[in-house]
């Protein structure tokens, strides 16, 4: 039987009640699904559980892969691609078959709580690496959910906040990576909570049928948790699945209650039983202004049967979400199966090998004196206040318990002759969603250290390695682009005690750097994971890390384009989008700012150079071709990137917009003939009459290695054009 037949079918034998429980979540009875679907026993529909998140399968211990953030600084979609696959494996040995990653939204604010979550402040490179993500995902046998669909791009006051943002720029910045998802097949799409233009997303029709009507989306639509204001609404705007569909009161089933209980004295992990998901302290979760409420649940429950009932929704609205459900479970194989049995054990080794590449990848060496690399001789003063654990990820949602971890300092005394360890400050909390208040209470009194004993470790050893770190997590926005508590005051101390001083950053995005000329290194690794050690000495001692800068770090908040209240948080409730088209480079570019460091940028432990240049016009857009030699005397990587410079047209467009990469590792002395493709898409502008348009005349392109560090230019005439 074809599967569309088989799915017609089984629709045809529910009854009402009987697809209501496929459009709406319901507690998964082992508590370790983020979401759960109960499935139809009767007609051979089995339950469908959905877990978290973009940096590791939140159940239990999993391989905690480096942020998402350091993906998008890979610049490599086939590495993105290897690392869906690698966390779909894992979720689907767990018996889950929808990850709910990637997270695409664009970083548009500097300081917003989940960029570690998202992959980079350029729709295009944020397109093509989380595409890949999303092959790699589905490759698999598991669902890949693109979130938060679409503009949610802060969490300060993220469930209620109205985005306001005309059409060219949704088309032209929050809309690509979501359509780049749909193309690449993903299996569902996330409704953010916050409202655009008026309307929350989880009933926003029109923005819904784009998915539907323009890009052919066929997967699902689920909400975000919570996420649901009006069961008619959803219903009619397009919403196919509430979730968790259940309040943290449905949770309490007997056996959640004990695990809870057990939980908040700490016990859980201890006995090595993994708490339910939603019985930790939601209440905490909801002590926030960006969290929802939990508790007017079910929309998809009573509310629907009623609104079915009196005819206020047709039954074949309901139809056509069961439907797409079923298309759902046909895709993943699972109608007719009882619950997906395990797959092979996962390769904890391979994965953890697989972290770490990532993770060396996405670190962005900043600035270099000269100190690095280390030559392996070298004493080292191991400074931080967190620099004795590994950072694994942020807080909210995301969070993983890794398989393993390795701190900086584990991983440094790996390598060098000798090393000390000093704090230097009061550690910096690692915020968690799943906080008891033991754990408040324990991060709280673990004690701090002092600056004049970093002073003096740092004078006495040959190098000294500073670690430093902010805290951010889901639901907040962190308070400012500053380093947290007194670490920028311990690196401008140490800095003056050791000119032979490197900083490892492991930020969620820009930070402020006051004693950026005080130090010999700036090591820019994120949140990198649970290989964080092992990947930071690598990079330390001279593997080349290849990551560039996803993100636009400026010297201060007002550097950037959404500066001021009405743009961010957003004043009444309403956050003006009214930047446009203008986000990070874009518009730091217009506005001439010089900034800390620019999109793109990342140095190497290598020296290239480029020549020969080609523009060449193409049945789809531009083919840009150039020779990169590593004129080295060591193996080293390059992200050679092209950004393309339209010409005068009816409408303000930015001076600059990426257009192609190509990430390339060259051996010494190698030279390379590196092909990039500039899509027609990606030179067209959204007009709202006429659509996506590409204005003729003469397109400008630049090849380098940064936004801002052009190494070749060329240019192409486009003649009159069709629309794109
Ligand atoms: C959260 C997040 C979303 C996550 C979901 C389930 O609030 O916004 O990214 O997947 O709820 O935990």
């Amino acid at each position: 039987m074809g599967s569309d037949s088989r799915v017609e079918s089984v629709l045809d034998e529910l009854t009402t009640e009987e697809k209501l429980r496929l459009v709406r979540g319901r507690a998964d009875p082992t508590g370790r699904a983020t979401g759960f679907l109960a499935g139809v026993d009767r007609v051979g529909v089995p339950p469908l559980r959905f877990v978290d998140g973009p940096l590791g399968v939140r159940d239990g211990k999993a391989t905690a892969f480096p942020a998402s953030i350091a993906v998008g600084a890979t610049w490599d979609p086939s590495l993105a691609r290897r690392l869906g696959a690698a966390l779909a494996t894992e979720a689907r040995a767990k018996g889950h078959r929808v990850l709910l990653a990637p997270g695409l939204n664009v970083i548009r604010v500097p300081t917003c709580g989940r960029n570690f979550e998202y992959l980079s402040e350029d729709p295009r490179l944020s397109a093509r690496v989380g595409a890949a993500y999303v092959e790699g995902v589905e490759s698999n046998g598991v669902g890949a959910t693109a979130k938060h669909f679409v503009a949610n791009n802060q969490e300060r006051n993220r469930d209620e906040i109205d985005v306001v943002a005309d059409e060219r720029t949704l088309r032209e910045v929050y809309l690509p990576a979501f359509r780049a998802a749909v193309e690449a097949g993903a299996s569902a799409v996330m409704t953010a909570y916050n409202r655009v233009n008026g309307t929350y997303m989880s009933e926003h029709a029109p923005l819904l049928r784009v998915l539907r009507e323009e890009w052919g989306f066929t997967g699902i639509t689920v909400s975000d948790w919570w996420g649901t204001h009006d069961g008619v609404a959803a219903a009619k705007g397009g919403l196919d699945v509430e979730m968790p569909g259940v309040s943290p009161l449905d949770q309490f089933a007997p056996r959640s209650r004990l695990l809870g209980a057990l939980s908040t004295v700490g016990l859980s992990e201890r006995l090595g039983i993994d708490p339910p998901l939603y019985w930790r302290p939601v209440d905490r979760f909801l002590a926030d202004d960006g969290q929802p409420d939990p508790y007017p649940s079910a929309f998809f429950g009573d509310r629907l049967r009623r609104a079915l009932e009196s005819g206020a929704v047709d039954e074949s609205v309901l139809d056509e979400k069961v439907r797409r459900v079923l298309g759902l479970y046909e895709r993943l194989g699972a109608i007719g199966r009882s619950d997906d049995p395990p797959v092979r054990s996962v390769d904890r080794d391979a994965h953890h090998d697989l972290a770490r590449e990532g993770a060396i990848r996405g670190t962005v060496l900043l600035a270099n004196d000269g100190v690095l690399p280390l030559g392996g001789a070298e004493t080292l003063a191991v400074v931080g206040p967190n620099a004795d654990e590994a950072k694994i990820g942020g807080g909210g949602s995301s969070e993983v318990t890794p398989t393993r971890a390795t701190s900086p300092l584990v991983g440094l005394r790996e390598r060098a002759p000798e090393v000390t360890f000093e704090r230097g400050t009061e550690r910096v909390p690692n915020p968690s969603m799943f906080d008891t208040p033991w754990d408040t209470l324990a991060r709280r009194v673990r004690s701090g250290g002092d600056i004049g004993s970093a002073v003096t470790a740092a004078a006495a050893a040959d190098v000294a390695v500073v670690v430093v770190q902010d805290a951010a997590t889901e639901s907040e926005d962190r308070d400012g682009m500053a380093l947290p508590g007194d670490q920028d005051r311990l690196v401008a101390a140490v800095a003056d005690a050791n000119p032979r001083t490197v900083v490892v950053c492991r930020s969620s995005g820009p930070v402020e750097m006051p004693w950026l000329d005080a130090v010999g290194a700036v090591v820019q690794t994120w949140y990198p994971g649970q290989t964080d050690g092992e990947a930071l000495a690598a990079v330390l001692y001279g593997e080349d890390p290849g990551g560039r800068l996803p993100v636009t770090f400026g010297r201060r908040f007002a550097d950037y384009p959404v500066a001021g209240e009405s743009r961010y948080p957003g004043v009444d409730g309403r956050a003006q989008y009214d930047e446009g088209v203008f986000v990070g480079y874009r518009g730091v570019d217009r506005d001439g700012v010089d900034p800390l460091f620019p999109f793109g940028h990342g140095r190497s432990y290598a020296t290239f150079v480029y020549d020969d240049l080609a523009v060449e016009h193409a049945s789809d857009g531009l083919e840009v071709s150039v020779t990169v030699e590593n004129c080295s005397n060591r193996a080293g990587r390059e992200v050679v990137q092209a950004y393309v410079s339209p010409p005068e047209g009816p409408v303000d467009r930015p001076e600059r917009e990426l257009g192609g990469f190509a990430p390339v590792a060259l051996e010494a002395g190698e030279r390379r003939r590196v092909d990039l493709s500039v899509p027609r898409r990606t030179l067209a502008r959204y007009d709202e009459a006429d659509g996506w348009t590409v204005d003729a005349g003469t397109y400008a392109v630049a090849v380098g290695r940064s936004s801002r560090d052009h190494r070749a230019t060329g240019r192409c005439d486009l003649g009159e054009s069709p629309n794109a």
